[in-house]
């Protein structure tokens, strides 16, 4: 997804506004520009790829200034390339947008935009263009934004300067997230937090309909009704030193190894240590009053939440749906006012599940959120919201935000099995004891999935892995085929093990890599003989599984990767680790971008 800063201080801003757009690559991105106003006027530079693109520019001939704004731009409309790339500007006015105006082609036809020479491919462009237009009849700079996005439909997050205004931004946002940054130098507004997380100390989360005037001096905050808005400016909560690589060579590889510190800090939120159980009690949420639960994410969160169906039939004993955002408000679904819709999201900001949230919410049934990003969109509109506490996390292949989202959904589950009297007050504390052991059990996995950078080396060349499990081990296989087709760019797809008989089968050739998660337990024999209907057909077997298991009959399997005895309740976080371990080893043998991985974003706030 796009991304856009802007910075109005008492010193030059150039240097600032790059840094911020730095920690703004993990969302994706194919071109960048910076415009600053240079009191005379407005100057700007664009290029088509990477930031170190615009930086070697500006060292030839740069400018600069006390207020400008920045853009990393993921390519919705109009092929990336430096016309294409914000800010758009004209004589009088420069701004750069995130989001779809959906619009746009209606509006450039309008009689006011006859004479306007447009000079990109770009919706983003008609919002320059109108704001010019009132400009020139007349209106003043607030009055000519607000005109303009009055027009627009579709998603915005923006950052306007002008060049007759020397220190002033207008930002504005609908459907796309905002924020404002302060640090008593100088004011800011970044796409999110991490962008900021250099040059603010304290940030304010824009709402829907919000204009925002930035001075050097102070925020001015004004709602859809155009009143001033008083919302909260709260600690950053990001220090600067988390949104780096450390001694890491990728994003991704440091975020596995923290698997074990975002499971732990998660968990520790829901540890009663005066009773030794697992509680989720302090969010004012009744469960004893919850008929079913129903789940509803994106991508890997989706896979969380095929995870936590086993979770809460199993501990819980109730029914569970689950959802791609996607597919679930289109299906006009028939909702329980007697049900939980639970929203799992990394960012918070997803457009997808965000429509679905807003789509249940209109039809006031009760929402949760799980969400990893403070003060996101989805997490301040759902009616509860639980956080993991993964940390920031930059990588776009998502790692330790899915194993701290099944932290969660493990000890609501838990707590809601307790709580209707599925589960004893023993057996949680049982498992409490188990999940205490999570993070030690995923150091020592950790350390062993290095085995793996050679299973790689052996699989670059497929045409394509399968994924199998059965139980738990079924999401795990879905996921594992995703973290591994978008990273190394090679097919992969997950399957029910049962379900390879029924067709997935006659894809079955010599040297294909299968990928068989396989914890102990009853349904370890029936996926052994799955793994057998494999290797009689010329398959190559990659087996997770534990120390303990298939003493025998393993000479035909290709490789074995065991993992250390694992407590069953923590077996789907802790079998996590290998299936990442193993798609981020395959990419880096390959070369690709592993944090950014082509056409894809961290953040997916357009739908
Ligand atoms: C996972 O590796 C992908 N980056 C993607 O599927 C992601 O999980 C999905 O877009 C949902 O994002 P969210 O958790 O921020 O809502």
């Amino acid at each position: 997804m796009c991304g856009i800063v802007g910075i109005t201080a008492n010193e030059s801003v150039s240097s600032n506004i790059i840094s911020a757009l730095k920690k703004l690559e993990y969302r994706g991105y194919d071109s960048a520009g910076i415009a600053i106003n240079t009191e005379s006027q407005i100057h700007q530079k664009k290029v088509k790829g990477k930031l170190d693109n615009l930086i070697l520019s500006l060292q030839k001939d740069g400018f600069d200034g006390k207020v400008g704004i920045g853009h990393t731009r993921w390519a919705t409309h109009g092929e990336p390339s430096e016309r294409n790339a914000h800010p758009h500007s004209s004589r009088k006015v420069s701004l750069v947008h995130n989001g779809i105006i959906e619009n746009a082609s209606e509006l450039k036809s309008r009689i006011e935009l006859k004479n306007y020479n447009f000079e990109s491919d770009t919706d983003s462009e008609v919002i320059t263009a109108l704001i010019t237009h009132y400009l020139n009849e007349g209106h003043d700079h607030m009055e000519s934004v607000k005109q303009t996005i009055s027009l627009l439909e579709g998603s915005y997050a923006l950052a306007i300067i002008f060049s007759d205004l020397k220190d002033k931004i207008i930002g504005a946002r609908n459907g796309s997230p905002l924020v404002a940054g302060t640090d008593g130098n100088s004011n800011s507004l970044g796409s999110d937090s991490i962008a900021l997380s250099a040059i603010a100390n304290k940030v304010c989360y824009l709402e829907d309909g919000d204009i925002v005037v930035l001075s050097r001096e102070n925020v001015e905050i004004y709602n859809s009704s155009g009143d001033k808005a008083n919302r909260e400016f709260v600690d950053i909560g990001i220090m600067d030193t988390e949104v780096s690589k450390g001694s890491y060579n990728h994003f991704m590889e440091k975020e596995i190894h923290e698997h074990p510190k975002a499971v732990g800090e998660t968990f520790r939120q829901f540890i009663d240590h005066d009773q030794g159980i697992i509680s989720v009690d302090d969010i004012g949420l009744n469960f004893n009053d919850i008929s079913k639960v129903h789940l509803i994410a994106c991508g890997t969160a989706y896979y969380s939440c095929l995870v936590a169906k086993y979770y809460f039939e199993q501990y819980a004993r109730l029914p569970v749906e689950c959802d791609m955002a996607s597919e679930f408000r289109y299906r006009d679904p028939v909702l329980d006012n007697k049900a939980l819709y639970i929203f799992v999201s990394q960012s918070g900001e997803t457009a997808d599940t965000k429509a679905a949230l807003d789509f249940c919410k209109d039809a006031k049934v009760r929402t949760l959120s799980i969400v990893n990003v403070m003060n996101s969109s989805i997490a301040r509109e759902s009616d509860y919201c639980l956080y993991t506490k993964a940390g920031a996390e930059i990588g776009v292949a998502s790692t330790k935000a899915f194993t701290a989202q099944l932290s969660v959904l493990l000890s609501m589950a838990l707590h809601c099995g307790t709580k209707n009297n599925n589960v004893t007050i023993e057996q949680n504390r049982q498992i409490c004891k188990e999940i205490m052991q999570a993070p030690q059990i995923l150091e020592k996995t950790i350390k062993r999935s290095y085995e793996l950078k050679e299973t790689a080396k052996a699989i670059i060349d497929s045409k394509g892995v399968m994924y199998l499990g059965r139980g738990t081990a079924f999401p795990l296989a879905l996921e594992g085929a995703l973290k591994f087709k978008e990273i190394s760019y090679i097919h992969a797809e997950g399957y029910p093990a049962g379900e390879m008989k029924h067709g997935p089968l006659a894809l079955i050739e010599k040297d294909l890599p299968v990928v068989c998660i396989v914890p102990p337990g009853p349904l370890f024999p029936k996926t052994v003989s799955n793994i057998q209907e494999v290797i009689a057909r010329g398959g190559r077997i990659l087996m997770i599984t534990d120390d303990d298991s298939l003493k025998s009959s393993s000479e035909n399997i290709w490789k074995i990767f065991r993992l250390p005895k694992t407590p069953k309740s923590i077996e789907a976080i802790v079998y996590s680790v290998p299936i990442h371990m193993l798609a981020y080893y395959t990419a880096v043998q390959l070369g690709n971008d592993v944090d950014q991985p082509r056409n894809l974003a961290k953040s997916v706030t357009v739908e």
